[in-house]
């Protein structure tokens, strides 16, 4: 493990942060909307999380506004670019509110190791938001500390950069598993019909991929067992009867997946489960697991 490494590991294992993310949590459940607006912050109709997406204004407008800056300073005649440079850290302040809001709401989910981390990056934005805010009202002052406010913002933006990427909260938990059951390709035996339990979820495999079958009668339905969340295990989950045929309910944080498309119609997954299809034949359940076409 690098220097770099270590430094942006090291607020995942600060467990005296958990009584202010128990909080915070807390806080989040009483106050953000849910339903439809929920499913926004999450990034439903995306198909991926909305805050990284969100924090794109932010970073573009304060890192303008910070070239602007040097270009001030260096520049004869530079002074005109102020104006413009503090346009752009208002508009980097009132971006900060929707997506810290988007933040909060997946926030809520997470395991406590990424929430610490969670709460370290959320409270470096806060600063830097803060630290614009204050440059909008400074006068002389006002420059320097736009430019503190955009490195705080780098350093909390890399350190969401790396919960995301390090720890994973966010990605598709499921995408890797279609390669690992043969990228769809051919349908597998997974056991006989008869074992299948009637009307509840069941787990069976293919290769190293689990899946969720659930039987009624002569016909089964089935997803990826490995939830698109964070990957909890579907197949230890509820099942619910909808309009649009059964679902299953995450046990860990309660998204619901439509057996028949994989789509997500309630929870905070923003990615569908990705679909199986499935063959009776001769009394033998055979799979495929279904996903986008891979490129040629
Ligand atoms: S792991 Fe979070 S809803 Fe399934």
């Amino acid at each position: 493990m690098t220097a770099v490494s270590a430094l942006f590991d090291a607020p995942s294992g600060w467990t005296w942060l958990d009584p202010v993310a128990e909080r915070a949590k807390a806080v989040a459940d009483r106050v953000l909307p849910g339903g439809r607006v929920r499913a926004l912050l999450h990034g439903r109709p995306a198909g991926h999380p909305a805050h990284p997406a969100l924090a794109q204004l932010p970073i573009g407008t304060s890192v303008s506004a910070l070239l602007l800056d040097a270009a001030a300073v260096l520049l004869p005649g530079g002074a005109v670019l102020g104006a413009p440079a503090r346009g752009l850290t208002a508009v980097s302040a009132a971006a900060v509110a929707p997506t810290a809001l988007a933040g909060w709401a997946d926030y809520v989910h997470l395991h406590p190791d990424q929430q610490r981390t969670a709460i370290v990056h959320a409270t470096g934005n806060a600063l830097a938001a803060t630290l614009w805010g204050l440059s909008l009202v400074a006068g002389r002052r006002a420059r320097w500390l736009r430019t503190a406010g955009t490195l705080t913002a780098g350093a909390a933006g890399a350190l969401g950069g790396h919960l995301a990427y390090r720890w994973a909260a966010g990605p598709h938990h499921a995408e890797h598993l279609l390669h690992l059951a043969g990228d769809g390709q051919e349908f597998s035996d997974v056991g006989a019909l008869a074992d299948l339990p009637e009307g509840s979820p069941a787990q069976r495999w293919i290769g190293d991929a689990p899946l969720c079958l659930l039987r009624s009668g002569n016909r089964v339905q089935g997803l990826v067992d490995t939830c698109s969340h964070l990957g909890g295990p579907l197949s230890q989950g509820e099942v619910r009867r909808t309009a649009d045929g059964p679902a299953v309910v995450c046990p860990w944080h309660e998204t619901a997946f439509r057996f028949a498309d994989g789509a997500v119609l309630d929870g905070p997954a923003s990615v569908p489960q990705p679909t199986v299809a499935v063959e009776v034949r001769d009394g033998r359940v055979l799979a495929r697991v279904e996903g986008p076409p891979l490129p040629a």
